[in-house]
């Protein structure tokens, strides 16, 4: 069964045998909240959060996986970028995205710069000055004035974060993209404060929608069909999630801004 959910950004990850597990993946989440400590532990070179097996499809790939984990350790940002995301559902992205769109994401990477690459209308939130620095650099070294000029990039963590999100206009984006440090802005502010941006038909993606401290994110979505991606991602060799959930009218007024409390 599953443990109740963190009602806050509290859970400690650790390995019980340090040497073996972090070979093996085995590996343990401990958090608490108002009905006491909960712990569960999960091979995650074999399964996600949620107990699900990784696609065949990205199984096949682990070479692929285990060259842009060696990669990105060289040069963070890919000579072809990807998004840091399940294969899968890099796909599923790829199939739904098109020129033109407007897409937010809150945590920047080699996601800002594949969306670039297709065209999109990219607002980026990223707490880290030097990562964002490196985003730049590559959009108007690599890819050019004009797609540089579609990036809007705020630096800007926690409550900074989340006041940014509220300022864009409600219903003005086709995609929300959460890949945020919880340690830095949490990823339930973000869905909260997110969802009213997006428009009629416009779509939440959620990574990491299987580990314990992103569960009261998915809660927030849990009126909506969820489409569910469980594999490996590009530079990592662990099981991870990848969620997506498409809005059906406009979310204005669904959830109380994180905010306001
Ligand atoms: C999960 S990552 C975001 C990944 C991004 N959305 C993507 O798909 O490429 C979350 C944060 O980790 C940091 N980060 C990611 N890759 C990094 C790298 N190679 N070097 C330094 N910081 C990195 C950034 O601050 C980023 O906002």
């Amino acid at each position: 069964m599953r443990p109740a959910t963190p009602q806050f950004n509290n859970v400690r990850t650790f390995y019980e045998r340090p040497l073996l597990d972090r070979w093996t993946g085995r590996y343990t989440a401990e958090w608490e909240n108002a009905d006491g400590v909960h712990r569960k532990t999960v091979h995650n070179r074999l399964r996600d959060f949620e107990g699900n097996a990784p696609s065949l499809h990205s199984l096949l790939r682990l070479p692929r996986i285990l060259r842009t984990y060696l990669a990105s350790r060289r040069r963070p940002i890919l000579a072809h970028p990807v998004p840091f995301l399940v294969l899968d559902a890099v796909l599923f992205l790829d199939e739904i995205l098109e020129p033109g769109m407007r897409v937010l994401e809150v945590g920047g990477g080699n996601s800002t710069l594949w969306f670039l690459e297709r065209g999109a209308q990219v607002t980026t939130i990223e707490h880290s000055p030097e990562w964002a620095r490196e985003i730049e650099r590559y959009a108007t070294d690599k890819l050019g004035a004009e797609a540089a000029a579609r990036l809007d990039l705020h630096v800007c963590e926690g409550v900074d974060a989340i006041e940014r999100i509220e300022r864009l206009g409600s219903g003005t984006r086709n995609l929300a993209l959460i890949d945020c440090k919880n340690a830095h802005t949490w990823r339930r502010d973000c869905v909260a404060a997110a969802r009213p941006k997006l428009r009629s038909r416009g779509w939440m993606v959620l990574d990491n929608s299987d580990h314990p401290n992103n569960w009261s994110s998915v809660e927030l979505m849990s009126d909506l069909e969820r489409v569910r991606f469980t594999g490996f991602a590009p530079m990592c060799p662990v099981v991870t999630q990848t969620s997506f959930w498409q809005v059906k009218g406009s979310s204005v007024g669904v959830l109380a801004s994180p905010l306001a409390a």
